[in-house]
């Protein structure tokens, strides 16, 4: 299949086709190929959902439908930060929710958003249960998060300041 890309966003089609054959097409692979697609771009593009569906004989709805039940991916190019709140039990437990409820306003978007370079996103464990809530900013786990602390955590990101 040919498809150019044509975009200015690095996003290449003849990769995602690549992928695609890696796994013989086969719709049943769909989250495996799903993982080589932001293996490669960071991100499921639009395009990308558009070309996978052709490819492998399912509708967009369907592939929308697996990417956003897997909270792993993005639909949009994350920012350079990628701030994560735990939202799994012990973290719930311990006001995770709440602190969701704040960073989102605080920084005036959604999970699964990106703005001024800082993506927000849910995440299910961090493995870091006996220190909830936690959050993890890039490769860094922070533990018994408050507002407050999420505030500076969020002031103290590079550019951010
Ligand atoms: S439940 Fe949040 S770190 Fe385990």
């Amino acid at each position: 299949m040919s498809m150019s890309n044509g975009h200015g966003n690095g996003y290449d089609a003849d990769i995602t086709a690549s992928i695609v054959s890696r796994f013989d097409a086969r719709p049943e692979q769909l989250i495996q190929i799903l993982h080589g697609v932001v293996e490669r771009f960071g991100y499921v593009p639009e395009a990308a959902i558009r070309q996978l569906a052709e490819a492998l004989n399912l509708s967009r709805a369907d592939v929308h439908g697996v990417v956003s039940y897997y909270h792993d991916f993005l639909t949009g190019k994350p920012g350079r930060h990628r701030v994560k709140i735990c939202q799994a039990e012990a973290c719930q437990a311990m006001g995770s929710h709440e602190l969701t409820a704040h960073a989102t306003g605080s920084l005036g978007m959604a999970l699964h958003e990106t703005k001024d370079d800082i993506t927000l996103e849910p995440v299910y464990c961090l493995g870091n249960c006996a220190c909830s809530p936690a959050v993890m900013i890039g490769d860094r786990v922070y533990g018994r998060v408050t507002a407050e602390r999420f505030d500076e955590l969020i002031g103290g990101l590079e550019g951010n300041d």
